[in-house]
């Protein structure tokens, strides 16, 4: 495991989630680093420099020309203390400011003049958060190698509801803590599928799956993390890119198979994540349909087995398949592992509704051909993070006997 981090410089930034950081700065403490705060001046409307002091135990920083700060601890030598900067709220203008390289307050200044890992916590209105600008800001600051922490959804202080949310200050001391995972897959190149597909029946109408991504999504973090190389093709999601992945946007079953397939050829492991829709409405209608008579009949085709065909024209491509099941999940998962000719499987049991589909949590058996391990029930994030461990465990093992 990686060198524990102990200098935190948090950026305090102007939103409401401000209130919750001198709870942040105890729980960073708790996680065994030194907290230095330094506030915008809008952030002040929300938090008190004198609490963050009293709970950091440091001065707080808000401004670029003090004299008596500059004496203490100057600017230049502040941003070279810090080994991370975790900007926790961060606003949307912050953030706008930050990837544009602006400097006219005390916080940019520091981060341009610092060399630290640098995490983002945007929080903010659900509108602004999915707004363009905020999400182009986003990409150019992750390109540059800044952590982008995804927010929570749920209720926002303005009313809305949707995702804006800061996460709560235990889960990002526990990020930015968190030592770095063993270069498990450095230099290998993975493509994942994620989400489900939308199969039109109309212009306007499609059918679908509830599968909400996270497990997918998860993987590509885990991978990145481990060195990988990730190429996430993802179906219609709600989730936040992850940082350093190509991502290439798909709707259907038929885009998702020419996109991995368009990605495949110089691939080491390929995981199928993804819930594809088995089937697609034969005829794509080109107008909508009309509610002119009592019943409706539509017939469906076969679509292609994305996950079948890489490990039937890719051989030496490491494959692992995913198999939801709602009974006999052994059983049906082996039969599944041998039938499309996989390298690994990793079975749920979605008729647990703690577990699976929309939850936060999930747990699984994968199998291969001579063995088998039950990963107990974790967040996804974490679950993840056991798989690819796995995963990386067996393609060493099959390259290895090859
Ligand atoms: O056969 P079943 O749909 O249960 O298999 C599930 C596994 O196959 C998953 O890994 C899924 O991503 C993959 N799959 C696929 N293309 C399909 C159907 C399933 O890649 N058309």
């Amino acid at each position: 495991m990686a060198i524990q981090k102990n200098k935190v410089l948090l950026g305090v930034t102007g939103g409401i989630a401000a209130y919750k950081t001198p709870d942040l700065v105890r729980k960073l403490i708790a996680k065994n680093t030194e907290v230095r705060a330094v506030l915008t001046a809008s952030a002040e409307h929300f938090v008190s420099p004198l609490a963050l002091q009293a709970v950091s135990g440091n001065p707080v920083s808000n401004d670029l020309l003090d004299p008596a700060a500059e004496a203490a601890m100057g600017h230049i030598e502040l941003a070279k203390w810090a080994d991370t900067i975790l900007i926790a709220p961060a606003t949307a203008n912050f953030i706008a400011k930050l990837a544009h390289g602006m400097a006219d307050d005390l916080l940019s200044t520091l981060c341009l003049a610092s060399s630290a890992e640098v995490f983002i916590s945007p929080a903010m209105n659900q509108q602004m958060w999915k707004a363009e600008a905020t999400q182009a800001n986003l990409a150019i600051l992750a390109k540059r190698g800044a952590t982008i922490i995804p927010p929570d959804s749920g209720e926002q202080a303005c009313g809305d509801v949707g995702q804006g949310r800061m996460p709560e200050p235990q889960d990002l001391a526990d990020i930015i803590t968190q030592p770095k995972p063993l270069q498990y897959l450095a230099g290998k190149k993975i493509v994942i599928t994620a989400g489900p597909t939308r199969e039109a029946i109309d212009p306007v109408r499609y059918i679908s799956n509830h599968s909400s991504g996270k497990m997918g999504y998860a993987l590509a973090n885990a991978a990145i993390a481990m060195g990988a190389e990730v190429t996430l093709v993802s179906g219609p999601v709600n989730i936040a890119a992850p940082n350093h992945a190509k991502v290439v946007k798909v709707e259907s079953a038929l885009q998702m198979h020419d996109a991995v397939m368009e990605n495949i050829d110089s691939a080491d492991i390929f995981i199928g994540c993804a819930a594809v829709a088995d089937y697609r409405p034969l005829e794509a209608v080109n107008q909508k349909i009309k509610k002119n008579n009592q019943e409706l009949t539509l017939t469906f085709t076969k679509n292609p087995d994305i996950l079948a065909d890489v490990a039937k024209q890719q051989r030496s491509v490491f494959t692992v398949g995913f198999a939801a099941e709602t009974q006999d999940v052994s059983r049906y998962a082996k039969d599944k592992l041998q039938r499309k000719q996989l390298d690994m499987i990793a079975a749920n049991d979605v008729s647990n509704s703690d577990i699976g589909f929309n939850s936060e949590q999930n747990a699984l058996t994968v199998f291969w051909k001579e063995g088998e391990k039950s990963l107990e029930v974790a967040d996804k994030r974490q679950l993840a993070f056991n798989l690819m461990q796995l995963v990386s465990e067996r393609y060493k093992n099959k390259h290895a006997t090859q």
